[in-house]
Formats: structure tokens, C-alpha cells, sequence
């Protein structure tokens, strides 16, 4: 599996925490959207992206996994 699966045609809303790890989605297979589960290891290509939040703040986080700002909504869900 190269190519992600849409877990959801939209962002997800999240409200980050300060200083915390994350590590989100890019396979689309998490059960725990929009953040990684481990589901990624069937396929062979596609990780999660690890990232820290540096302020409180709430952010959109992208579902459809086709962004190009991952880990972040680019709009790119509205052409799909
Ligand atoms: Fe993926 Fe917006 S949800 S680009």
C-alpha cells in the first residue's frame, strides 16, 4: 500500500496541548483518527508524522490524507 486511504472528507478539529507528541495519520487505516495507532505498519510505505505542539491552541488536522501541510488541512479535501 503506497497511497493513503480518506479516513474522513474533512479536517479534524483538535485542540493541541503544549509541549506534547503527536503523531499523526498519514495511512488513513487509525482507528484512533486523526492520530497514529500502529494500523500503518501493514502497509510498507506510509509512517505517521511525529510533531510537537508548541502552544494551547486548536488546529485543523487533515483527514482525506491527501494535504501537502500534513500534518495540517491544506483544503485540498474540497477537490477531491
Ligand atoms: Fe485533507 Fe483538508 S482534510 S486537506
Amino acid at each position: 500500500m503506497t497511497d493513503p486511504v480518506i479516513a474522513q472528507s474533512g479536517p479534524y478539529e483538535v485542540t493541541l496541548s503544549s509541549g506534547k507528541n503527536y503523531a499523526w495519520c498519514s495511512c488513513g487505516l487509525s482507528s484512533k483518527q486523526p492520530f497514529c495507532d500502529g494500523t500503518h505498519k501493514e502497509t510498507k510505505d506510509l509512517k505517521p508524522m511525529v510533531f510537537v505542539a508548541d502552544k494551547v491552541e486548536t488546529v485543523y488536522l487533515c483527514g482525506c490524507k491527501q494535504t501537502s501541510n500534513g500534518p495540517y488541512c491544506d483544503g485540498t479535501h474540497s477537490m477531491l
